[in-house]
Formats: C-alpha cells, structure tokens, sequence
C-alpha cells in the first residue's frame, strides 16, 4: 500500500539535522533544523549563497540531504512519491523555468483542468494580462526557448500567475518579485499576500521590508540557522537580522 501522509499534520515542512554537500566536501547546509506550522507564514533570509534556495530544493526533492530527516505534511520525504509532491506545493523563483509554448501553456501549467478565464484571471492578478494583450497572438503568443522572448520582469510575473492558478496547499516564494520594478513589486506582492493568506508559506525575499509580517523570520549564515524570530524580536536582538536590515533600507534608499 502506498503510504500517504496524516490529514491530521501540524507541520507543513519540518528539516530535523539536516545536512546537505552539492558534492564536495562543504557542507552548503550544516544540521539545519526548522518546523513551519500548516498555515504559518516563515521567512528566510541571508546574505547571497548562504543556502536559502538549497532548503526549497530539497524540501521539492531535487536533491536529498546528506543527514537528517525531512517531512512534508508529516510524511518523510522519501515515503512521498515526487509527482504528489510537488502537486501540493507551488513554486515562484528567482531562475523561473518557462517552456517554449504559448503564455497560456506557461500559465496552464499550474493546472491543466482551468478554463480561459481562470488563466486570465491569474494572468491579470500579477499585472501580467496588460503587456500580453499587446502581443500579436496575445495570450497564444509562443514565449521562446526558456522564454527568450520576454523580459525578466515579465517571465516572473509568469511564474507567480502559473503558482496562483494552481493554487496549492505549500508555497516556496524564492526571491519571486527579484526583476521587477519596486512599484510592479508591491502590486504582485499583494496578489501574493491574497494567495497565501490560507496556506502555508515559505518565503525568501531579497528586500526585507517584504517579510517583516512573516510569523516567524530564519537568518541563515553559512548553512546555519544563527537567528530565528519575529522581526520585532529580532530587531531588538541587535544581531545579524538587524545588521541585514540596516543594510537592505541603505540599498532601497539608493534605488
Ligand atoms: N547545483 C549546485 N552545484 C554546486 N554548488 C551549488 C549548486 N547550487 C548552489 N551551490 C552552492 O551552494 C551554496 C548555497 O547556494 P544557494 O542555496 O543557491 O544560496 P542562496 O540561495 O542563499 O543564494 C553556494 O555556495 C552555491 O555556490
Ligand atoms: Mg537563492
């Protein structure tokens, strides 16, 4: 019998000890261990190449930790055969993946049983409907190997579209809104609010401003888990989620 996982879970994602290495000797992650609540919105954050987008790699599975134990709604990971996996989680990352078919393909992706108006829906959700309409074939216009075809900005707004129509339980936002403009990113940012409010969120922002309501905020450094709290505590922590801080409203105020 195929093992499948308690309807009756407290923790959406749990990482017990976990280590992982690409390869090499480094370990990238370092006995990393977190639980995040169905419905609980957490944050990570961390200088570049501290190991944020490994954790959503290997909570989807890409990859399996050197050591250590990860569950996902209370089933160990291996026991979770990889298509329901990632069935139950959507995705919207910095490297977005388009494939080289229409928008509305790219967009369907998410769920191939939505109608016209769902896609539509999704599409104007993200602020992505008015520059498709603009195309010749507008939402059957072919977006280019890897979507070659289109701007940063405007592949990511395809990938959060595709993640709202599909509308999973999980949701791993790695650096979603990272091309876009800051005043395009605090509209898609509040589409992402809407989504998210009845699920489960992890989410790994380059600007700080946008995870400061998480419920709980994971600083990484190195691989390791150094600080974890709300942002108020952490602020008063005086450690490295303040130095981050100061540091990410020096670089807006530049913007
Ligand atoms: N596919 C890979 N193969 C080898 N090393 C990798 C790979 N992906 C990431 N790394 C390395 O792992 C470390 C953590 O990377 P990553 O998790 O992407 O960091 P972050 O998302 O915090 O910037 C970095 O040193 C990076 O160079
Ligand atoms: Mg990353």
């Amino acid at each position: 019998m195929v093992k499948t996982y308690d309807p009756y879970y407290s923790y959406s994602v749990e990482f017990e000890n976990v280590s992982f290495s690409y390869g090499d000797s480094n370990n990238v992650l370092d006995n990393v261990s977190f639980k995040i609540r169905k419905g609980e919105k957490v944050a990570i954050v961390g200088e570049s190449s501290s190991g944020k987008s490994t954790i959503v790699k290997l909570i989807l599975g890409f990859y399996k930790p050197v050591k250590g134990c990860i569950k996902i709604m209370g089933l160990d990971i291996d026991k979770w055969d990889l298509k329901s996996l990632r069935n139950i989680i959507s995705v919207a990352n910095q490297d977005v993946y388009l494939f080289p078919e229409s928008v509305k393909e790219n967009i369907k992706y998410g769920n191939y049983n939505a109608d016209d108006e769902r896609i539509i829906n999704s599409a104007k959700k993200v602020l992505a409907y008015d520059f498709v309409i603009r195309f010749p074939n507008g939402l059957n216009t072919r977006v280019g190997e890897r979507g070659v075809f289109l701007s940063g900005g405007q592949r990511q707004k395809l990938s959060i579209a595709r993640a709202i129509l599909k509308n999973s339980p999980i949701l791993l936002l790695d650096e979603p809104t990272s091309s876009l403009d800051s005043e395009s990113e605090s509209l898609v940012l509040q589409a992402l609010n809407n989504l998210i409010r009845d699920k489960t969120a992890l989410i790994i922002a380059h600007r700080l401003s946008t995870v400061k309501d998480a419920d709980n905020i994971m600083v990484i450094e190195e691989g390791n888990i150094v600080e974890e709290g709300t942002h108020q505590e952490l602020l008063l922590r005086n450690g490295k989620y303040k130095h981050l801080w100061k540091k990410s409203f020096q670089f807006s105020k530049v913007e």
